[in-house]
């Protein structure tokens, strides 16, 4: 699914264990002139879904025993950190995403003694952990809520969204407004026990928590702290954007038309992007910067434009996200290269100096090898959006499976479908489980390396045997180690890890060309044809300060590409990707 779309239409005592936590991590990047760029500065982010990465127990579920016993292969493929989507105690409606405990580990994923390992094994690794954390709403099944929703007179009644609703001329009561909950249906759900109506943006097994209560942000803080205080880096916070409602409750403006559940196509604008959270985002900072060893804070940011972006950072403060996603490249879903420039370059240029942070997949899209392929040429298509990622001037996010090119596979009976979100839109919206389909390891057995269960929470792709972890590093020309390859040059070469980023040919509809060029001048030239004909090329180097000279290939697909001697004539086969240095 398009959760964009949906979305658019949506301490120092403390200080002192944290120092020492961190101390073994090393500074992995190399700097020019002036101040060390910190860790998270072009980094790669590597999200880990965990029920669907590696099985230890063999019970078809993805667990934390099992990230730990594939950190050598994150190790390998280069990746800083490690994003871990919630491993909280969950009733699982939305796996995960509906916390019941924000303090300790489902015992479906292990225990915090598995916890504590993973953090020791991937320190020894220098990967670091950022955990995925739902401060928008909590699960239905957590005491605070059910505490909540037993009595009005209980202490965390006000903790959530509640409202009496209204009646309508015969007598029969309403929830108060047209707010659609993003999972189908109403937004409000009734409960007899205390006469009102509770709030969910997503399921109703997701209540909304009350942010403008500020008894909520200290226990959401406090949570925050228990996990720093173990030794994570940071978080991925889930839905940031939507923490605070209209206090007057309006109507949401109304499009024509029906989405994908069959509801009304709502305009967000009182329930999503409300200017109220931009103040606890500073406050988080502050608190998360109290911490040693560059903590940081990404945000799940899905916005409508790069000024509204900027926001998220603090603008020329800098003192909100350190990473706010940046949704409007990586999603644009059309591979077109004046649309990708433009919109590369409005995040390199408009959001006061801050570090762009690129994300072409995620657990809630279809995968980008499906959004950008053609059908005839994916594989390519995935080479150069890899490209696009791991040498523009960004932090970088992968997701699990794209390293090798997993594809979505959707379910095709309903009875099969896992996702809340396909159980309430089917047929139309077949929900997510498409692109949340195990890790494809190797071909030891038919669930792919992931699990020996044969029966696996949602099923291994056929086409495991052709795309998996291990074939695909055996072949030099493979998706996974193009991808290698680019991260090797991100640590190796000055200019892709902190070189400015120069826009060139930039009149060009079909091939997408930039430099990276460093401070002392070192460069690499990037032509990416995203066409299916050939294209012949003139780069005006001298304009981006790159010396003129016989032009060497670092990497180039396809693989019977002719190499280029000067950058006044390169030429693309369809769909090239080609990596280059003075
Ligand atoms: C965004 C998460 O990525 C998604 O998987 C989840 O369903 C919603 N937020 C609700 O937490
Ligand atoms: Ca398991």
């Amino acid at each position: 699914m398009d959760l964009r779309k949906l979305l658019h239409a949506t301490c120092v005592a403390v200080g002192l264990f944290a120092g020492l936590v961190f101390a073994p991590y090393a500074q992995s990047r190399s700097s020019t002139q002036g101040p060390p760029p910190k860790w998270w500065h072009n980094a790669v982010i590597y999200e880990i879904y965990p029920r669907s990465f590696q099985d230890s127990n063999g019970d078809g579920i993805g667990d934390l025993n099992g990230i730990t016993q594939r950190l050598n292969y994150l190790q390998a493929l280069g990746v800083d950190a490690i994003w871990i989507g919630p491993m909280f105690p969950s009733p699982q409606v939305d796996f995960g995403y509906d916390i019941s405990d924000y303090e300790n580990v489902d015992p479906q994923y292990g225990t915090l003694v598995d916890f504590d390992h993973l953090l020791a094994e991937a320190r020894r690794r220098n990967i670091r952990i950022i955990l995925d954390m739902v401060l928008n709403h909590t699960s239905d099944q957590h005491p605070w809520f059910k505490g909540a929703a037993a009595s009005r007179s209980d202490p965390r009644h006000d903790w959530y969204v509640w409202n009496d609703g209204v009646k309508d001329a015969s007598g029969t009561l309403h929830p108060p407004n047209n707010w659609i909950s993003l999972f189908g249906g109403s937004a409000w759900e009734w409960v007899p026990a205390v006469s009102q109506y509770y709030y969910h943006e997503f399921y109703r097994a997701q209540p909304d928590l009350n942010w403008r209560n500020p008894a909520v942000e200290r226990a959401m803080l406090d949570t925050l702290r228990f996990w720093l205080d173990r030794g994570v880096t940071g978080f991925r916070l889930d839905a940031i954007t939507t923490l605070f409602e209209d206090a007057r409750l309006r109507n949401e403006p109304e499009q024509s038309g029906v989405n994908a559940q069959g509801d009304p196509i709502v305009t967000r604008i009182y329930t999503d992007n409300l200017p109220e959270v931009h103040g606890v985002i500073r406050r988080m900072r502050k608190m998360v910067e109290r911490y040693p060893a560059d903590r940081v804070l990404i945000g799940e940011t899905y916005l409508p434009n790069t000024a509204e972006l900027d926001k998220w950072y603090g603008g020329a403060r800098h003192d909100e996200l350190h990473l706010p996603m940046d949704m409007l490249v990586g999603f644009t879903n059309k591979l077109d290269a004046p649309t990708l420039r433009s919109r590369l370059l409005e995040v390199q240029t408009q959001v006061h100096g801050s570090q762009p942070l690129l994300v072409f997949d995620n657990h809630d899209n279809s995968r980008s090898w499906d959004r950008y392929g053609d059908g005839v040429h994916n594989a390519e298509i995935a080479k150069i959006i890899a490209t696009l990622l791991l040498t523009s001037r960004a932090t970088a996010l992968l997701y699990q499976g794209e390293e090798i090119g997993q594809v979505t596979t959707v379910p095709t009976r309903v009875e099969d479908v896992r996702d809340p979100i396909g159980v309430t839109g089917w047929p139309n919206e077949k929900g997510r489980d498409g692109e949340r389909t195990p890790m494809q390891w190797d071909t030891s057995n038919a669930q792919a390396g992931f699990s020996s269960n044969s029966k696996t929470w949602l099923p291994v792709p056929a086409g495991f045997e052709a795309v998996n972890v291990k074939s695909e590093l055996a072949d030099p020309d493979s998706l996974l180690n193009w991808h290698r390859k680019l991260i090797g040059m991100r640590r190796a070469r000055r200019a892709v890890a902190t070189g400015r980023m120069v826009m060139l040919d930039v009149q060009n509809a079909n091939v997408l060309s930039y430099a990276r060029v460093a401070k002392d001048g070192q460069a690499i030239l990037v032509a990416l044809n995203m066409s299916a004909a050939p294209q012949t090329i003139s780069l005006d180097v001298k304009s981006a300060g790159v010396r003129q000279s016989t032009l060497s290939t670092l990497m180039m697909s396809p693989a019977s590409m002719e190499k280029p001697v000067t950058a006044n004539a390169i030429t693309l086969p369809p769909y090239a990707a080609w990596v280059g240095s003075q």
